[in-house]
């Protein structure tokens, strides 16, 4: 998705520090790039294609200025060519903006103002922003006064910055709909669509709301409403530091992150206390409604499996984008619960929104501030730090620990948080098979096909093992109940087919934390399993078993075998089992020569619907 950064500094020039910023939001996933500063007149350059090449044309030596506003753009409205990059001018070159969000209007405007007399350099929704300023200029308003009328007319969302070479010391920003930030720091002040862009030079931060303008000049930041209302609003300390934005001696993000897990986990784990306070401020829960998309959607549907079978408390779990043509039945004891580690994804959010009251909201977000945290009625922080890579990993890890303290403090089961800090051990010791899983990536990096099959529990960790090595190796996976193999998907089982079967053991007969309402139930869903491995073995499957150390039976049907502790039991293996899968995903996309960090087509941030 697209992301802006801007600042206004005290003595430095802006263009590289700018560059560094724009180059922090890389990882949103992106197509095209640009920068401009404001000296006496404004400066642009930007181009598609990405941002190491966009550096390296630079003459950084021609932008002047200690202002500047900079962006990434995932194109929506127009290809992703040079024109269509941000950032937009008006016709005059006077007026300079950048934007995240979608104009739904624009055509209309476009029209309006093409019958003025404007002329548009792209197709984007962007420029028309651009050109209503100008329009409200001409009328002689200045440059705040522009802003707010423009403002007024956009239908859609939008986060922006604009600078102006009338008024040569100021940037204006606003927000709706579209995160923007402001930071205050030793150089100056920025602007930014998400934290990492600014990590570097400021940690306070003030998160902008909807319909509010941020006004930046010598005398400082002041915030108001579209009214023209100064508004109060308090700095906040930003914990991460510019270290956890870094990739820190890895090649990739995402293997960086990956390794980060058992840390992750032991510093979500230390949330249970706030998590007992935000359930006992929730009071009585008859029913429970999960909603998010993709890998949140995945932890959600561990959920489902965990509140139903421990707490025995009826659970749905809905995609996001799917909530609103299924959600009719919600109600005051209800308490809906929106899992997404950006707190930004539009399909979420509308989902919230949809909610309107009927029933109590939970958010269970990583992004500190972000728009999910302020429009639900609780939140739980993930705690898990800046997630850079694409791909879900360590935020997934954190949703499910979160999600397991959440079942732990509703049904007062405190044996639960006892399993959980078992955990980052067996994680570290799993991290050290990763020689063993390149070698698997190695065996099956050129198949087209691969399933990933799990019963109960492991059912959605084969889900997010498929969604993993699809979305950034482009290998076709699907993630299935063994059970449904019978059902349809057998058919695609002939020789040489990856399954991909995770068995993690069943509860022990003699379980002193009874947190299993039928071990019997359990024995079965594993030794099932085991009849599906056979079934496709037989057809000519290459197996890949993910089990317990000591399951001779499971390990003797599969032709690659990745063992876990045996004690580590079913409940609580989708925290465990994903690792290797993220590795085997990773793995696989770096032997392709692909970029894991940055799958094509995706995003970080799902702005749109
Ligand atoms: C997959 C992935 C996406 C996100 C999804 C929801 O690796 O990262 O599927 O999980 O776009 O994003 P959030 O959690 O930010 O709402």
């Amino acid at each position: 998705m697209c992301g802006i950064a801007a600042c206004i500094l005290e003595n430095d020039k802006a263009a590289p520090i700018l560059l560094g910023c724009v180059k922090k939001l890389e990882y949103r996933g992106y197509d095209s790039v640009g920068i401009a500063t404001l000296n006496s007149s404004i400066i642009v350059e930007k181009d598609e294609g990405k941002i190491n090449d966009f550096e390296e044309s630079l003459d950084l030596s021609k932008f002047q200025g200690r202002i500047g506003i900079g962006h990434v753009r995932w194109a929506t409205h127009g290809p992703p060519t040079r024109e269509n990059a941000h950032p937009h001018l008006d016709c005059d070159g006077k007026i300079a903006i950048v934007h995240n969000g979608i104009i739904e209007n624009y055509m209309e405007l476009k029209n309006e103002l093409k019958s003025e007399g404007h002329n548009f350099a792209s197709e984007t929704d962007t420029e028309v922003i651009a050109h209503l300023i100008e329009k409200y200029k001409n009328r002689g308003h200045n440059l705040e006064e522009a802003v707010r009328r423009a403002l007024i007319r956009l239908k859609g969302a939008y986060a922006i910055a604009v600078i102006s070479s009338d008024e040569p010391d100021k940037i204006i920003g606003a927000r709706k709909e579209s995160p923007l930030i402001v930071a205050k720091g030793e150089r100056g002040y920025f602007l930014a669509s998400d934290i990492p862009a600014i990590l570097d030079h400021a940690r306070d931060v003030i998160f902008l709301d909807d319909n509010e303008m941020v006004i930046i000049d010598d005398t400082g930041a002041r915030i108001k409403d579209l009214e023209g209302n100064i508004k109060k609003k308090e700095y906040k300390y930003i914990e991460w530091t510019p270290e956890m934005a870094e990739k820190g001696g890895y090649d990739y993000f995402m293997l960086k992150e990956i390794h980060e897990q058992p840390q992750v986990l032991r510093d979500t784990l230390r949330e249970i206390n706030t998590i007992q306070r935000v359930v006992d401020e929730i009071g009585e829960i008859k029913r429970i409604c999960f909603v998010a998309c993709g890998t949140s959607y995945h932890a959600a549907f561990v959920g489902k499996y965990l509140f139903e079978s421990i707490l025995h408390i009826p659970t749905d779990v809905i995609i996001a984008s799917e909530f609103q043509y299924t959600a009719n039945a919600l109600d005051k004891e209800t308490l809906t619960i929106f899992i997404t580690q950006s707190g930004e994804t539009a399909d979420t959010l509308n989902a919230l929104r949809a909610v309107n009251k009927k029933s109590k909201t939970l958010a269970i977000v990583n992004v500190l501030g972000s728009t999910a945290t302020r429009e639900a009625d609780h939140v739980i922080y993930t705690r898990a730090g800046p997630e850079i890579g694409v791909a879900a990993t360590k935020t997934y890890i954190s949703q499910l620990a979160c999600i397991y303290m959440l079942a732990a403090a509703i049904g007062r089961k405190t044996e639960i948080v006892k399993d959980l800090r078992k955990l980052p051990d067996e994680m570290e010791k799993i991290l050290e098979k990763e020689e063993l899983i390149k070698e698997i990536a190695r065996t099956y990096k050129n198949k087209s096909d691969f399933l990933f099959i799990g019963r109960g529990f492991s059912y959605p960790t084969a889900l997010e093992g498929a969604l993993k090595l699809k979305e950034i190796s482009y290998i076709h996976a699907e993630g299935y109940a063994s059970g449904e193999l019978k059902h349809g998907p057998i058919a695609l089982i002939e020789k040489g087919v990856p399954v991909v079967a995770i068995a993690p053991p069943p509860l022990p007969l003699k379980t002193g934390a009874k947190i299993v309402k039928d071990e019997e139930e359990f024995r079965n869903s594993h030794s099932l399993t085991l009849s599906n491995v056979k079934e496709v073995k037989a057809r000519g499957a290459e197996v890949i078993g993910l089990g317990a150390e000591d399951d001779e039976e499971f390990k003797k049907n599969t032709d690659k075998y990745i063992s876990f502790n045996p004690s580590i039991r079913e409940e609580i293996s989708p925290l465990l089992y994903i690792i290797p899968l993220q590795l085997l995903a990773y793995h696989i996309s770096v032997m392709k020569g692909e970029d894991p960090d940055h799958p094509r087509n995706l995003a970080k941030c799902v702005t749109v619907v």
